[in-house]
C-alpha cells in the first residue's frame, strides 16, 4: 500500500516538530519524499508547528525550490540569468511557454495542463560562455534557438 500524502507528512512533522526553525527542513523533506507538496498537506503542517496556513503557504510559494504541483513528465528549465538573457532567453522561454503549453509567473515553474512538461526557470547553468542554455530532463543544452529548442522536444516524442 502507498504511503499517502497526509501520511508521510505526519511521519516528518514527527521527526522536526520539536526543532527550532522546522519548517524549511519539514518542506524539503516532504518535497524529497513526493516530488512537490500537495496543497492539501499545507494545513497539517501549519497545525504541527502551530502556524498559520498563510505562513506555510508565503513560504512554499516564496522559494523557487519548493512545487505545489508535481512534475510533467518532461522537465526543462530554461536560464533567465544576465548572460543568457543578453544572448535571447527571453524570446527562448516565450516560446518555449508556448510550444509546452506552460505559463511561468513571477519565477515559478508551470506544469502543462496535460501533466506533459514542467516548464521552469533557472538562474545560471554555468554555460554563459555557450547561452543561451537550458536542461531538458537533466541535459544540458547550449546556444539555444527557438529552432533547436523545437528539434529537442520533438525528439523526446510526445508531440510534433
Ligand atoms: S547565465 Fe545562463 S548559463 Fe550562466
Amino acid at each position: 500500500m502507498n504511503p499517502t500524502p497526509a501520511n508521510v507528512t505526519q511521519a516528518v512533522l514527527a521527526r522536526h516538530v520539536d526543532e527550532p526553525g522546522a519548517l524549511l527542513p519539514i518542506l524539503h523533506e516532504v518535497q524529497d519524499a513526493l516530488g512537490h507538496i500537495p496543497r492539501e498537506v499545507v494545513p497539517q503542517i501549519a497545525d504541527g508547528l502551530n502556524l498559520s496556513r498563510a505562513e506555510v503557504h508565503g513560504v512554499v510559494t516564496y522559494y523557487h525550490h519548493f512545487r505545489s504541483e508535481a512534475s510533467g513528465q518532461h522537465v526543462v528549465h530554461v536560464c533567465r540569468a544576465e548572460a543568457c538573457q543578453s544572448m535571447g532567453a527571453d524570446a527562448l522561454m516565450a516560446h518555449a511557454e508556448l510550444r509546452l503549453g506552460c505559463a511561468t509567473h513571477g519565477g515559478h515553474g508551470s506544469t502543462s495542463a496535460d501533466g506533459r512538461y514542467t516548464l521552469n526557470p533557472v538562474y545560471c547553468l554555468g554555460l554563459c560562455a555557450s547561452s543561451p542554455a537550458m536542461v531538458v530532463n537533466d541535459k544540458l543544452h547550449a546556444r539555444m534557438t527557438p529552432a533547436r529548442f523545437d528539434k529537442i522536444i520533438n525528439a523526446l516524442g510526445d508531440d510534433a
